[in-house]
């Protein structure tokens, strides 16, 4: 079984994930700190070398490359990776999605003063644009878990729940649904 991990910044994707594997006993991959590893470059790097463009195709080939791997493991996608593309498709076709769902307040308490994370910058009425628009793109995850008020460990208990539910994940991937939290 493969697990990735999709919600806005800030939402706890890598810390859950963390927990997650353990919970689970599978490993663990971020998929920010995979493309760092792989191009040896930071995030805020790629972003002005390549531009966001540039970055969205490293992001979208890797995510690919990992989720056709046999082996199970959990992935954390990066804030905007089901966004761009047919990467949301690739996500569900391939893998068990669930959507860290929290307040747009919440994430942004948590993120405004992150230098690596360059969309940051846009100030925060621009990301909470970011947030809606992305919205709907986090909504096609096969499951969902409300995370406001909630630590890292009480999500992971519940996402490993949601996913031991006897028949869901079998109907989902046949029939492609859409959330079903
Ligand atoms: C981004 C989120 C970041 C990282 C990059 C772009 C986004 O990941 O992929 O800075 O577009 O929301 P996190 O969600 O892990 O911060």
């Amino acid at each position: 079984m493969k697990v990735t991990l999709i919600g806005f910044m800030g939402c706890g994707k890598s810390t859950v994930g963390k927990e997650l594997s353990k919970l689970l006993n599978l490993p663990f991959i971020d998929l920010d700190q995979e493309i760092v590893e792989r191009t040896g470059k930071s995030i805020s790097e790629l972003f002005k070398i390549l531009r966001e463009e540039g970055f969205r195709e490293i992001e979208s080939s890797t995510l690919k490359e990992l989720l056709l791997k046999e082996e199970s493991f959990i992935i954390s996608a990066g804030g905007g990776t089901p966004a761009y593309g047919k990467n949301i498709k690739v996500i569900n076709a391939l893998s068990e999605s669930v959507f860290l769902k929290t307040d747009f307040e919440t994430l942004w308490e948590r993120i405004c003063r992150d230098p690596n994370r360059p969309l940051v910058k846009l100030g925060k009425e621009k990301v909470r644009e970011l947030y809606f628009k992305r919205l709907p793109y986090y909504q096609r995850a096969k499951f969902t878990v409300e995370c406001d008020g909630k630590s890292p460990e009480e999500i992971a208990r519940e996402v490993a729940i949601k996913l031991s539910l006897p028949g869901r994940s079998g109907r989902a991937t046949q029939k492609g649904q859409g959330d079903r939290t």
